[in-house]
């Protein structure tokens, strides 16, 4: 059974993102994945402090001990990852920053970091290779240019190619009161197509 996870990065719980990952959740399921859901609005995840201490390993997880030290495991094995966020202020939201750079602990410098002036490039390896991902997000102006969606989607862009994981798609559309992205039957229904893709090919 493929495992899926989704992390919703709004402070709504019924917001649009959430609505939009739901969907992705239901699409998932009906087609026989496991999908675990994380309200990241109501876990204890704290920033990461650069200490280094991830990087002994790749097996090495991060030390800080919040509510991540259960996802860890969960991360390491899903089969596929989605993110679902508003955008805020011209990117996604702090609540998924958080988890993203805490995911430094998946993925390890090999020849150290940082680098010394001798070396000019450096191998990393990461769990988070191969993994399917999906991405939401939701924006108040009806552009996504000048809402920033495309900020935050670049970002995601560059994370997974970084890291050797496949965007199976993104789902993007303007919304601004909780709940009226269900309007937009179209983006629901990409959105429950994305749960079933994830769910046949993660
Ligand atoms: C703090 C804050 C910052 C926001 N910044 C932006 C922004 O930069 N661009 C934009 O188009 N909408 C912005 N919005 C509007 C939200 O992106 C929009 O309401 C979105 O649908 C919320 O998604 P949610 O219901 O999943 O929380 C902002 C809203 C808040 C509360």
């Amino acid at each position: 059974m493929r495992k899926i996870i989704i992390f919703e990065g709004s402070p709504r719980k019924n917001g649009n993102s959430s609505l939009l990952a739901r969907q992705v959740a239901a699409g998932a399921k009906q087609h026989g994945a496991e999908v675990e859901s994380f309200y990241l609005h109501g876990m204890d995840i704290r920033p990461c402090s650069a200490c280094d201490a991830c990087q002994a390993s790749l097996a090495t997880d991060c030390i800080i001990e919040d509510d991540l030290q259960s996802l860890y495991p969960r991360l390491r094995s899903a089969d596929a990852l989605v993110f679902a966020s508003p955008v805020y202020w011209f990117s996604f939201s702090a609540q998924l920053k958080l988890l993203i750079d805490r995911c430094y602990a998946l993925t390890w410098i090999e020849t150290g970091s940082p680098l010394t002036e001798e070396e000019t490039s450096y191998t990393f390896t990461t769990d988070l290779a191969g993994k399917k991902t999906g991405i939401i997000l939701t924006y108040g102006d009806t552009d996504p240019f000048s809402s920033g969606a495309v900020n935050a989607l670049r970002t995601f862009q560059d994370m997974f190619r970084f890291v050797g994981a496949d965007i199976v798609d993104m789902i993007y559309g303007s919304a601004m009161a909780p709940g009226e992205v269900a309007e937009n039957h179209g983006l629901m229904q990409q959105a429950f197509t994305l749960g079933k893709r994830l769910a046949e090919t993660a």
